[in-house]
């Protein structure tokens, strides 16, 4: 069976995760939040007390790991670390940064590569991430960049957390998302960059519907209903 795929990359706070789960619920798709793989690498090595930035500890420990993804009857992804559901703890600013940081080893990526292309082999899916477009999904169907303004990332971010209960302060959470931005465009290995025929969408002055209807016209252009 013929699959499609809808890459979506883009930094931290960019919006990816909740426009890519409201487009895949309108076009019946399977979302992958490629994100949250990362972060469960990053939850298992702050359980075992090894830093995200200790290359041979991450080599050493990573065959102590396995990861899945499970999809509950309302299609939400659950992370599974060595059967235990952690799909609530990799939420943390903590672990935010231990994903970024977790994810530049060359070990990490390349055990996750083909866990997520299997997905896409087998299912219609929307994928969000950081190299999606440009090394998971190279062939895929659409990829766009999602992109917005640091300022904006961090008050969208702000407003969230405070939802949550969790308020921080604007200038703590703009620097972590400067931080990890650098980051995650700097490594070696698969950083975050637009792929070259990836379709660029800065939300910056956009709400969530303006960026869902103008991600919907760049499907509908590829992918006929
Ligand atoms: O999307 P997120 O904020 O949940 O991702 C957490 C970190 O994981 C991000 O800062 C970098 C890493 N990541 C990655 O390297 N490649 C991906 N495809 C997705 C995330």
């Amino acid at each position: 069976m013929k699959t499609y795929t809808i890459a979506i990359d883009g930094p931290a706070g960019a919006g990816k995760s909740t426009i890519a789960r409201r487009l895949a619920r309108e076009l019946g798709y399977c979302y992958v939040d490629t994100g949250a793989i990362y972060r469960t690498v990053a939850y298992f090595f702050s359980l075992i007390g090894i830093s995200p930035k200790d290359q041979d500890g991450v080599a050493k420990y990573i065959d102590e790991l396995t990861v899945e993804m499970e999809y509950d009857e309302e299609g939400k992804q659950h992370m599974i670390m060595n059967t235990l559901d952690v799909t609530d703890d990799i939420r943390t600013p903590e672990i935010s940064q231990g994903a970024s940081l977790v994810s530049a080893h060359k070990v990490v990526r390349d055990m996750l590569l083909d866990m997520q292309r299997d997905v896409a082999r087998k299912h219609n899916v929307i994928m969000d991430g950081r190299d999606i477009g440009t090394v998971v999904l190279p062939n895929a169907t659409v990829k766009i960049f999602l992109t917005a303004s640091a300022e904006v990332r961090a008050q969208r971010r702000c407003k969230e957390l405070e939802a949550k209960g969790l308020p921080e302060k604007y200038e703590k959470v703009l620097k972590d998302i400067q931080q990890r931005d650098y980051q995650d465009s700097h490594r070696a290995i698969a950083p975050l960059k637009q792929a070259r025929d990836a379709v660029l969408l800065d939300t910056s002055d956009l709400d969530i519907d303006g960026v869902v209807a103008a991600m919907m016209k760049i499907v509908r252009e590829k992918i006929p209903e």
